[in-house]
């Protein structure tokens, strides 16, 4: 089977919902996607080669390629919803000649795309958690970069089960997997380095709480349907897991970041008034890039090199 089924008919139905809340700060939401995007761009950005190609594996509504696209690089989008193809195409519509023609996009499962030793990066955020099998995946993704190429994915954290007290919580124990989790948590334990801590304080002195009313009265905001039709749970990989699938799909993890970290227990979200909590994980951006934002964060970026 070349496609998740439930996956494929979820973002068909909630293409349009998905992008609004991944993109958006709305009501309690946090935008998870526009901060990989933002973490994603770091990384791209630190490379100074201006013409690289790109493939964006699952690129939805086409958030990232059009960044990437208006550096400079070329980049091949594909995705298997029709849906979240129109919206990115729409936007795509809108930008200069000069930026859309470095864009191309393709409707198909991944694994049906094959084009070997094409692409210099390959970037796949929000997408392993939809993929049967993971390996088959990036052995597919190793064909398709050059030698030495990168891949920068992103997973769910599965180690974020532990600190969110929820019912993955309850699934880890019953499963006997809680204390191999905890093993591998404690391992991130490590002496943070000033610069991340100096921007940290600075981070949390900028914070202001006293504006916040706890209802939102923003004549304009943005409404959301309350939940997705149906939710579609996707899989999770803890950092550990993702070096060993790497190990097997010959790649080699060269970094870690931590997407949307969480200073308190995620519970009390909506209990709080909206984007307070969000502040706080925004202050924690701070230490990203360090290992203890492997324990706090309920998504990761790995960036892979291509080793054979
Ligand atoms: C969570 S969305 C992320 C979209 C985009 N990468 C972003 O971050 O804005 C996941 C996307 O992956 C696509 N997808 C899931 N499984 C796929 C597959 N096997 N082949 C191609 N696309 C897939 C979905 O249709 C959806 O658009």
């Amino acid at each position: 089977m070349n496609i998740n089924k439930k996956a494929q008919t979820f973002f068909e139905d909630n293409a349009v919902q998905w992008s609004l809340r991944g993109y958006n700060y709305i009501d309690h939401n946090y935008p998870v996607a526009l901060h990989r995007r933002r973490i994603l761009l770091k990384i791209i950005k630190s490379n100074k080669i201006k013409k690289l190609k790109f493939l964006d594996i699952g690129c939805g509504s086409g958030d990232n390629l059009i960044e990437i696209a208006k550096l400079g690089h070329s980049i091949v989008g594909v995705d298997s919803s029709k849906k979240m193809l129109n919206l990115a195409k729409s936007k795509i519509d809108k930008l200069s000649n000069k930026i859309s023609k470095n864009i191309i996009l393709v409707h198909k499962p991944i694994l049906e795309y094959k084009d070997e030793h094409l692409f210099d990066i390959c970037i796949c955020m929000g997408v392993i958690g939809y993929i049967d099998n993971e390996i088959n995946f990036l052995k597919h993704i190793n064909k398709l970069l050059k030698k030495n190429g990168n891949l920068i994915i992103s997973s769910r954290n599965r180690l974020f089960n532990i600190q969110s007290l929820s019912f993955r919580t309850l699934n880890e124990i019953n499963n006997k997997k809680f204390k191999k989790l905890y093993d591998e948590m404690k391992s991130y334990y490590k002496p943070l380095k000033n610069q991340s801590i100096n921007l940290f304080l600075k981070n949390i002195t900028k914070l202001n709480f006293t504006k916040i009313k706890n209802k939102n009265t923003n004549k304009n905001k943005i409404i959301l349907k309350k939940n997705y039709l149906p939710f579609t749970e996707p899989k999770q990989q803890t950092p550990l897991e993702m070096i060993k699938l790497s190990k097997r799909s010959n790649f080699k993890v060269s970094k870690f970041y931590g997407v949307h970290p969480h200073i308190i227990d995620p519970s009390l979200n909506k209990m709080l008034p909206e984007k307070v909590f969000n502040q706080m994980s925004d202050a924690l951006t701070a230490f990203e890039e360090e290992k203890i934002s492997l324990v706090w964060s309920s998504v990761f970026i790995s960036v892979l090199k291509k080793s054979k």
